[in-house]
């Protein structure tokens, strides 16, 4: 899109900066709460609570990551799961009718404070490249370099990605390396930039569980709980990611599976790292300007 064409000042773009204003406050209040003995459940709900509150909508599940859980974990129904000594990846998405804002930190309850301070640096570092023009795998390998100044490795195959209307993740990717194929950032372009960085192998894998879901597509179910919860999610979640706890049904489980089977919705399994370590992440979403970047979560 030319330059020209875009209007920083257009509706669209102050739902996203309302969406990243109401998501600062939300990610500040919600470390607070983070300590050992503390219940995941309650964690999630009061983000998610306080995101209602101050007028938006939870964009997704609060991911709460744990040790080598990269993302994808939030609490089950009835979850009785507390933090302990761990590395905490907190990930929160807000939307305004639609229009998003995407952010993670890593609260270090673990006792490995550079392993959270990696990929914190690496985003200001990213964040100061940030203009028309610069291409996504250059800002992937000053990534890279800044993680592996700390010595450890950036997790290669998750990646920062554009913000679509009611769409989590759309194109450009932003790699977390150096790559030689990418794509050039324009003014007007909404993206979240979210370094992984690990003490091991520098990639995830799925692993077993599913507790955030999303519809896949349009489709017609005859079960009568399948039904109401497929009306749930298409009014309420759309094509965004839900979790099985959000959902009214009491059959809830059974009803996924079926939505599953027929592919009309999918899940997103708990991405672990394939060495079994640690993870931490840092992430905002940005408007590219003219200038530079606008950083809407700060
Ligand atoms: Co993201």
């Amino acid at each position: 899109m030319a330059t020209s064409d875009v209007d920083l000042e257009s509706e669209q773009y102050e739902k996203h900066r309302e969406a990243g204003e109401i998501l600062s406050q939300v990610r500040a209040e919600t470390v607070e709460r983070v300590e050992v003995g503390e219940s995941h459940l309650e964690v999630a709900e009061f983000a998610e609570d306080r995101i209602r509150e101050l007028g938006g909508q939870p964009a997704f599940p609060v991911n709460i990551s744990i040790d080598e859980e990269a993302a994808h974990a939030t609490p089950s129904i009835g979850d009785e799961s507390t933090f302990g000594e761990e590395m905490i990846n907190l990930d929160i998405g807000v939307s305004v009718d639609g229009w998003l804002a995407d952010t993670a930190i890593t609260v270090d309850l673990s006792g490995n404070p550079e392993l959270a301070n990696a990929p914190a640096e690496a985003l200001d570092t990213a964040l100061e490249m940030i203009e028309p023009g610069v291409q996504t795998g250059e800002i992937g390998g000053a990534i890279e370099e800044v993680i592996d100044g700390y010595g450890y490795n950036p997790v290669v195959n998750l990646t920062g990605h554009g913000l679509g209307h009611w769409e989590q993740h759309t194109e450009p990717t932003i790699p977390n390396r150096a790559v030689s194929q990418g794509t050039t950032l324009e003014v007007g372009d909404v993206v979240a930039i979210e370094p992984f960085a690990t003490d091991g192998s520098g990639k995830v894998s799925e692993g077993g569980d599913e507790e955030i879901f999303a519809l896949e597509r349009e489709g017609s179910v005859r079960n009568r709980q399948a039904r109401q919860v497929l009306d749930q999610i298409t009014e309420e979640f759309r094509t965004l990611p839900f979790a099985t706890r959000w959902l009214d049904s009491s059959r809830a489980k059974m009803a996924l599976r079926r939505l599953k089977s027929q592919d009309i919705v999918h899940g997103y399994p708990v991405l672990k790292e394939d060495a079994g370590c640690l993870v931490s992440q840092k992430e905002h979403t940005i408007i590219v300007t003219p200038e530079g970047c606008e950083v809407t979560t700060d």
